[in-house]
């Protein structure tokens, strides 16, 4: 559901934007009517390679790692052996050098996808295995927690501040883990020059964050004063009063209720000393008044608090739990109503069954892939709240075992060019990250996880300063496996790839699984998928209709009114549409698979091994009406340059292959190009049966489509065309070759696979 207000400022974009347009008519993001959009296409002219570049020791050291002189510069006081040593702790004096070398792996990002960028290089002493260095060394690595309580209870708090997430111990040594750590040394900056500019936001948590951090780690007051400021605004009591008097964090939606509970928690605790009783008192009535009382009747009553019910497992019921939970742990013992100890009573039992439960047992997060960033988010912040507050996580961790799992999940959703974006894509992410993933690789001990996300733009952020573990050494990408297979049946699903660190990799996802139990967030999209090589998406999503419309969120049944909106039927997907009609919502697909289980090396810059290959084949005769028989295959051709989907299907009713692009679409007999952003891919249909009819069309509803509610139309879908190939019902094989034209390949360099009917597909049967 709609999580966050619109015409916010996505905080974290901050440093990928012109340096002269934080804001107004010259941002590249702002639009005047409805504020801060979603990256936009660089216009033509414009490079679409800015690198990121405020902070001028960033780029000395990219200027390093461009100038390829990683691994033999000689560093004053660091080590430039790259031996690899078996001693932990020469490993990890070596390593203080080697990290201040080699700076950052990412080089810089792509204005537009946001994705990182890596250096064209092999290292083999850096660019290792991930994992923790063992270290006394305290410039490396943080000292043990002082509070170690042997009987933890939610009520019994730290008696030193702050209590969240960042205890004064590690306060003390982060300036010290800076000074010898590039990727905290960057994150500092970034954050500082967040809070510089915050000004014209309006976000309290991520204010009180940023302001706090700001604030301890100058002495400042001014900050203190800010942050003052920020809380007089969230009460109504600033210059510009607003909101009604009365229920002023909206608890009939209550994730503002749980945002502006959290961001107040933070402010009090972290500036704790700082304020004075008055302010302590009025910060303490306030978050009563508008948070934790609204909090205390969420749990009894479902208008306000639907969310705490059983069968809400997903991003609303971490994200208001963790509100509800940092406020109360940060006046806990001050408080005089009673409210905190109340809620924590509540608070935690629900979001260890609920919360926790969103991931399943294969990790994927069952909303969808951009509302992990919000349910995970809310997690590790509940968690790591309750960790540093009263010792322990109380099950957080560990309830659900599968939990860890998905920050693979996030890894393998993750495209060449950005998310395998299936289902509603949620708000504006301004106030969340995928940071998430710091603090599970050190709870998990999985150093791929923090390893993966250091790179990222959204890394710089006060929670990433105290989750970070600086021991973590590696690339993420030497050793992890390029394909994986997501089984469970709530969402099977594929990813497969050719490298993990090359913008222009191809990059192919699929997906099958229940049309049910995704918390409404999902379309009705078994065998739906995206497709990058070269750079961009070449099929790709839709995304969310108007959150607003009538009957968006009414149900997942058969007959409920978001499947009347175009973005959420079966003709916005990129899969099979037999008879113009829905999906069946019973459907339970089932999928086979097989890979190489080819894995990257040290180098970024990756050569895959012949016969490398991936398939996987989705049985999805349950998903349609009128269908008696329907596989879907996907596999990799000529090692992972090539991709066929092959769909064998039998149907009473007029068959559809649909895809939706960006692309400029020609047709000329059985071979389709497509053009975009200066890269050509060609699609070659093999064997086709007679009488396909291969054409394009306007992604729009059709004609004889069931009506929409009154009043309400579909979201424009502007340079979208829809690929099409019409068959009469019958029994057919439809075989589509995609072939990127990758640079230097020419046109016999590409394989035309053998006809393998989708029973005999194996590693080898296209070889
Ligand atoms: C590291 O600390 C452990 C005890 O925690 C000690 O046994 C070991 O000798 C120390 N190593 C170094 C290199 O100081
Ligand atoms: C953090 O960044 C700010 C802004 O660049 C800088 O002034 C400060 O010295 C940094 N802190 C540390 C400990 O390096
Ligand atoms: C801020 O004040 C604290 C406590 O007086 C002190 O320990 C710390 O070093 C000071 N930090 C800075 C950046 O001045
Ligand atoms: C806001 O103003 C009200 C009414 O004067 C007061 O009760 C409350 O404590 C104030 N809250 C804050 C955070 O200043
Ligand atoms: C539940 O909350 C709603 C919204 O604030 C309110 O209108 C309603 O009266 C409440 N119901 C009860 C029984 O308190
Ligand atoms: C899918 O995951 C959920 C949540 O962990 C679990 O209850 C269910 O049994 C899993 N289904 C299968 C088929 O493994
Ligand atoms: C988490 O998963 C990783 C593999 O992805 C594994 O190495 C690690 O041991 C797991 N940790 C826990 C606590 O299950
Ligand atoms: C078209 O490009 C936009 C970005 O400009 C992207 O969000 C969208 O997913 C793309 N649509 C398709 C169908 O690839
Ligand atoms: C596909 O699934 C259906 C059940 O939906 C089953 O009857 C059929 O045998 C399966 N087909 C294959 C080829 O496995
Ligand atoms: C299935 O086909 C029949 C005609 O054979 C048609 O009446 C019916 O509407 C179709 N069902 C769906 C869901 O399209
Ligand atoms: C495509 O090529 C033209 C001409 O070389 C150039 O002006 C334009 O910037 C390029 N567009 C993209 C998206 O790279
Ligand atoms: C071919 O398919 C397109 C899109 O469905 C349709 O508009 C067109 O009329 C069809 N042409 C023929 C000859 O059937």
């Amino acid at each position: 559901m709609a999580s966050f207000e619109s015409g916010q400022r996505p905080l974290t974009h901050v440093r990928y934007e012109s340096a002269n347009s934080p804001y107004g008519a010259g941002d590249p993001y702002y639009n005047q009517s409805s504020g801060f959009l979603p990256p936009q296409k660089p216009k033509n002219g414009v490079s679409n390679w800015i690198k990121f570049g405020i902070p001028v020791a960033i780029l000395v050291i990219i200027g390093a790692v461009v100038g390829g002189v990683v691994g033999s510069r000689n560093s004053g006081g660091g080590s430039s052996s790259k031996a690899v040593s078996n001693d932990p702790s020469a490993v990890a004096s070596s390593a203080v050098g080697a990290k201040s070398d080699v700076g950052l792996f990412a080089t810089g990002t792509d204005s537009f996808y946001m994705m990182p960028l890596y250096p064209s290089t092999t290292n083999t002493a850096i660019f290792t295995v991930p994992t923790f260095l063992t270290t006394n060394d305290s410039r490396l690595a943080w000292p043990s927690d002082p509070f170690q309580p042997a009987n933890p209870s939610p009520t019994q708090v730290r008696t030193d501040r702050p209590r969240l997430i960042a205890p004064s111990y590690k306060w003390e040594v982060l300036p010290t883990l800076i000074a010898n750590d590039p990727y905290l040394s960057y994150w500092n900056e970034t954050i500082f020059g967040n809070a510089g500019i915050l000004d014209v936001c309006r976000q309290v948590k991520e204010r009180s964050k940023a302001f706090s951090y700001v604030y301890r780690m100058t002495n400042d007051s001014a900050w203190v004063d800010r942050t003052w400021l920020e809380l007089q605004n969230a009460a109504g009591n600033g210059t510009t009063p607003w909101g009604p008097d009365t229920d002023k964090w909206n608890s009939v939606h209550f994730l503002d209720t749980a945002e502006c509970s959290a961001g107040y928690g933070i402010a009090y605790d972290w500036l704790y000393d700082m304020w004075t009783d008055d302010q302590k008192q009025k910060i303490r009535f306030t978050l009563n008044e508008f948070g934790l009382t609204p909090g205390v009747n969420a749990f009894v009553n479902g208008t306000i608090g639907w969310w705490s019910d059983d069968n809400i497992k997903g991003n609303w019921n971490c994200v208001c739990n963790n509100g509800l939970t940092m406020a109360s742990l940060a006046i806990l013992g001050d408080d005089t109503t009673g409210n905190a100890e109340q809620l924590l009573g509540l608070t935690i039992p629900n979001a260890l069954e609920n919360c926790v439960f969103a991931v399943s047992n294969d990790g994927t997060w069952a909303e969808t892939a951009n509302y992990w960033y919000f349910g995970t988010t809310g997690w590790a912040e509940m968690t790591s709240s309750l960790m540093t507050a009263t010792g322990s996580d109380y099950g957080m961790l560990t309830n659900n075992p599968n939990f860890n799992f998905t920050g693979l999940f996030h890894l393998y959703v993750q495209g060449s060019t950005s998310l395998f974006n299936y289902g509603d894509h949620g708000p504006n992410k301004f106030s969340t990250t995928a940071n998430s993933m710091i603090f599970m690789s050190e709870q998990f001990k999985n150093p791929i996880y923090a390893l993966y996300q250091r790179e990222q733009y959204d890394a710089p952020d006060p929670w990433s300063m105290f989750w970070y573990d600086p021991t973590i050494s590696g690339a993420f990408w030497d050793g992890t496996a390029l394909d994986y297979f997501f089984d469970n049946s709530t969402d099977q699903w594929t990813s497969m790839r050719s490298s993990f660190t090359d913008i222009n990799a191809l990059y192919v996802a699929m997906k099958a699984g229940q049309l049910v139990n995704h918390q409404t967030h999902n379309d009705l999209d078994a065998g739906d998928f995206v497709l990058d090589a070269l750079g961009t998406r070449w099929a790709g999503e839709l995304g969310s209709g108007n959150y607003l419309s009538t009957g968006y969120f009414s149900s997942d049944d058969q007959d409920s009114q978001r499947w009347l909106y175009y973005r959420k039927r079966t003709e916005g997907q990129n899969t099979i549409l037999v008879g113009q009609a829905n999906q069946d919502v019973t459907a339970a697909p089932s999928v086979t698979h097989g890979s190489s289980g080819t894995a990257q090396g040290s180098s970024t810059v990756f050569t895959v091994p012949d016969g490398s290959t991936a398939y996987w084949v989705a049985n999805l005769t349950s998903a349609y009406f009128n269908v008696s028989s329907f596989s879907r295959g996907m596999r990799l051709i000529n090692n992972r340059k090539q991709v066929l989907i092959q769909d064998e299907i039998t149907a009473s009713q007029g068959i559809q292959w649909r895809m939706h692009t960006n692309a400029s679409v020609t047709i000329s007999g059985t071979t389709i190009t497509l053009e975009l952003d200066n890269q050509t891919l060609i699609m070659e249909v093999l064997n086709a049966p007679n009488g396909i009819n291969i054409s394009t069309a306007d992604a729009v509803r059709f004609a004889n489509d069931p009506p929409l509610p009154p009043g309400q139309v579909d979201q424009p879908n502007p340079g979208v065309t829809v690929l099409t190939m019409d068959l009469p019902p019958g029994s057919y094989t439809l075989e589509v070759l995609f072939n990127p034209q990758w640079p230097g390949m020419s046109s016999s360099d590409f394989k035309t696979p053998p006809n393998v009917a989708l029973s005999d597909w194996t590693l080898t049967s296209h070889d």
